[in-house]
């Protein structure tokens, strides 16, 4: 079988070399997964920030895609977590195989949420936090260990850090308390759940459903799920920042039913790693995403 992956993807490879490797492979990949799964290529491949995904027939002929991931850690459990939810607010797994960081997902329409007002994307997001976060499989991963973590990692911002000391050493203390609070674990949280990983289910099906793809799942706490949907299209916001991140906010929060202090100090907590992450972890510190991270989480707290 012939295909050819985008270029947009091929370019990772100015990522480093781990991507250049990965890549490389990724042909013979796809080959052998259309052989053993029995699919057959049905349209164009497309891609996210991190995985292929081609649209495919089943032998049975039923539509699908098979995604391809980067192998990440945040990614591992991607598999498990679709499988718990069964459908149920999110896109079904059909088939998987972690060795190749490989699945086979129903096939969803190619509407998400990027095109729709803000806060009726809000409200669909809500609605489906209510049917995503059920009781965790026990193999994931512990928001609390990660809470812990971050704890130390925020100590590495010192004060001559380009973002307000009050503010780091606010989520620091934040993420202290929730380290050892026993409602921070239990929860299956999807943690990455942004406008583009909803999308419309396939034609012909009702409408007014949504399914979410492309989780990062943890052990969690349902509060810690609203970052994203502050964070992207910040674009949006426009000249309007205070507000419209406050009603995003409580769009999310009143939809889903959610403890507003909470979520609150979640938000704070995780705009404040996303600097870290930029400051301390990246290569070219993303100076956009700084601001808005910081912007985002004053905005929450005004
Ligand atoms: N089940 C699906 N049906 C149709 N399109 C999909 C499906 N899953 C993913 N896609 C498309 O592929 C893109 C990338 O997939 P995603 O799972 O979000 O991976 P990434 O980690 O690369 O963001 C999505 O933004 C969407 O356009
Ligand atoms: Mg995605």
């Amino acid at each position: 079988m012939t295909f050819t992956l985008p270029g947009t993807l091929l370019a990772y490879a100015d990522r480093g070399p781990d991507w250049a490797t990965w890549l490389d492979g990724l042909p013979g990949v796809v080959r052998g997964l259309l052989e053993e799964w029995e699919l057959t290529l049905d349209g164009p491949a497309t891609h996210g920030r991190t995985a292929l995904v081609m649209p495919v027939r089943t032998s049975a002929g039923d539509a699908a895609v098979l995604k391809v991931g980067w192998p990440h850690g945040a990614a591992e459990h991607e598999a498990l977590a679709l499988q718990r939810w069964g459908g149920r607010g999110a896109v079904r797994l059909l088939r998987a195989d972690p060795h190749r960081w490989a699945l086979l997902l129903e096939r969803l329409g190619d509407e998400d949420l990027t095109e729709h007002w803000d806060l009726q994307a809000c409200e669909i997001v809500a609605g489906l936090y209510g049917r995503l976060h059920v009781a965790a499989p026990p193999q994931l991963r512990l928001l609390s260990a990660q809470a812990a973590r971050w704890v130390e990692e925020l100590g590495a911002l010192d004060r001559s850090a380009p973002v307000p000391h009050r503010l780091v050493e606010q989520a620091r203390s934040l993420a202290r308390s929730f380290a050892t609070d026993p409602a921070t674990d239990g929860t299956l949280v999807h943690t990455d759940l942004h406008f583009a990983n909803v999308l419309a289910a396939a034609e012909g099906e009702d409408e007014r459903a949504w399914r979410a793809i492309d989780p990062k799942p943890l052990s969690g706490d349902p509060h810690y799920e609203l970052a994203p949907m502050l964070l992207n299209r910040y674009g949006d916001y426009a000249g309007r920042l205070r507000d419209g991140v406050r009603d995003r906010f409580f769009a999310l929060v009143d939809g889903a039913g959610l403890d507003e202090d909470r979520a609150r100090a979640w938000v704070v907590v995780r705009a404040v790693v996303n600097v870290k992450g930029e400051l301390l972890e990246s290569a070219a510190p993303d100076k956009d995403s700084i601001t808005a991270s910081i912007a985002v989480a004053k905005a929450v707290q005004d």
